[in-house]
């Protein structure tokens, strides 16, 4: 498929260089328009039907199911954040006193916190991983991972890419080491799912929990997440009626039905249901599994190459294409940038990215064009300090 660029989608003004999905992807317009119906949707509640309750639920379901091909859609569920998606599985997993929980360095505090503190209470190590290679750092950061896993490990919480640089986890590699020593893979993929294509079957990983407005395109507040079978008879952090078996049956709620929907309907948070956010992420959803994360992950890759290159040669250090997102990417400026300059030239040139450290994040979408890293490069241009000496 030829992939254009897609700008006429979104609203963002031609002058501006929103190169930034990582910080907050902007609304589609069909999105946009969609949440204006859904919200007014409630103003008139007596024509919000029970079905209302349960069918685009299931619909958000299988469109996610289908985006990261997985067979029973039963087994997403829908959540407010990426914390509530870990805080489920770290409740659902037995750590015990001298076992190991491997997590990497500078991970986003939602998928830390809850392993830190059951770590802690239960006599575990928390095993950060790092490394600090200037050279072949992706490559050596994924070995340092592997050696790290020991008999002792009994889960891996990693993400599918960092979300400061982009730094891409071989999750097949990891996925092997972690079955031979029994240990639960567990993968935030808040940075990179709609964008990366990620794959159940070929992952195999236990949990995937995704934040829903950042390169799912969706609204805030709403995410989704995937347990596989070891979750099936587990808890949820809170008891909600809709994750409860016949909760269609309005007329039985207060019978209190002891059994729960199969599968992970019962890490759905309460009032998933979410008349006013589902259509939105419906809808984006749809839209990505039509453009097909391969063309976003070329598009991508097409429109930054020559940018990635010129920014490479004033000295800035981008890990190579086969340890990082095309998506997703850092610039480490070293020495060879003025960070005020370069501050000062993307505000004055409207482009927006994130500083993270010393590292410029630069994270684009179907929105950017060649174009847009035309201007980057300028700014580094002006920022560079070899052009003075
Ligand atoms: C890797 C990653 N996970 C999760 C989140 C968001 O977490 P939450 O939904 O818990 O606010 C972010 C936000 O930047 C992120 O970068």
């Amino acid at each position: 498929m030829e992939f254009t660029c897609q700008k006429d989608k979104f609203s963002i003004p031609h002058d501006v260089s929103y190169i930034n999905c990582a910080y907050m992807s902007p609304n589609l317009k069909s999105v946009e328009e969609i949440g204006k119906i859904s919200i007014s949707k409630k103003s008139l509640p007596y024509l919000v039907q029970p079905s209302d309750f349960f069918a685009p639920s299931e619909k958000l379901k299988k469109e996610f199911a289908k985006l990261i091909n997985v067979k029973e859609h039963q087994r997403i569920a829908i959540i407010p954040s990426a914390s509530y998606g870990i805080a489920t599985a770290v409740k659902n997993i037995d750590i015990q006193k001298g076992q190991n929980i491997i997590g990497i360095e500078g991970q986003f505090p939602s998928n830390y916190f809850s392993w830190k503190k059951k770590a802690d209470k239960v006599g575990a190590e928390m095993r950060i991983i790092s490394d600090n290679s200037i050279q072949h750092r992706g490559r050596n950061w994924n070995d340092a991972i592997l050696n790290a896993i020991d008999t002792s490990t009994v889960v891996v919480a990693i993400p599918h890419v960092h979300w400061v640089d982009g730094t891409k986890f071989d999750l097949k590699a990891i996925r092997k080491r972690t079955n031979e020593v029994g240990a639960y893979l567990i993968v935030d993929g808040t940075q990179s799912v709609g964008a990366l294509p990620f794959d159940i079957e070929l992952f195999d990983v236990d949990a995937l929990i995704c934040g829903g407005y950042k390169w799912l395109l969706g609204p805030y507040s709403l995410g989704l997440a995937y347990f596989n079978h070891k979750f099936d008879h587990g808890e949820p952090l809170e008891e909600n009626w809709l994750a409860r078996k016949d909760s269609d049956n309005f007329a039985k709620l207060v019978d209190y039905e002891p059994n729960y929907k199969p599968y992970a309907h019962k890490y759905s948070v309460g009032e998933s249901s979410n008349f006013a956010l589902l259509p939105m992420l419906i809808e984006s959803i749809q839209q990505l599994n039509t453009w097909g994360q391969e063309n976003i992950q070329s598009y991508c890759e097409n429109i930054s190459k020559k940018a990635i290159q010129q920014i490479s040669e004033m000295g800035g250090n981008i890990e190579s294409s086969a340890f990082r997102g095309n998506h997703l990417f850092g610039v480490q400026l070293g020495s060879a940038f003025e960070i005020d300059i370069l501050q000062k030239a993307f505000k004055k040139n409207n482009v927006f990215v994130s500083q993270r450290g010393n590292a410029i994040r630069i994270a684009p979408h179907v929105y950017n064009s060649v174009g847009d890293f035309e201007k980057l490069v300028g700014c580094f241009e002006e920022a560079w300090i070899r052009k003075w000496v």
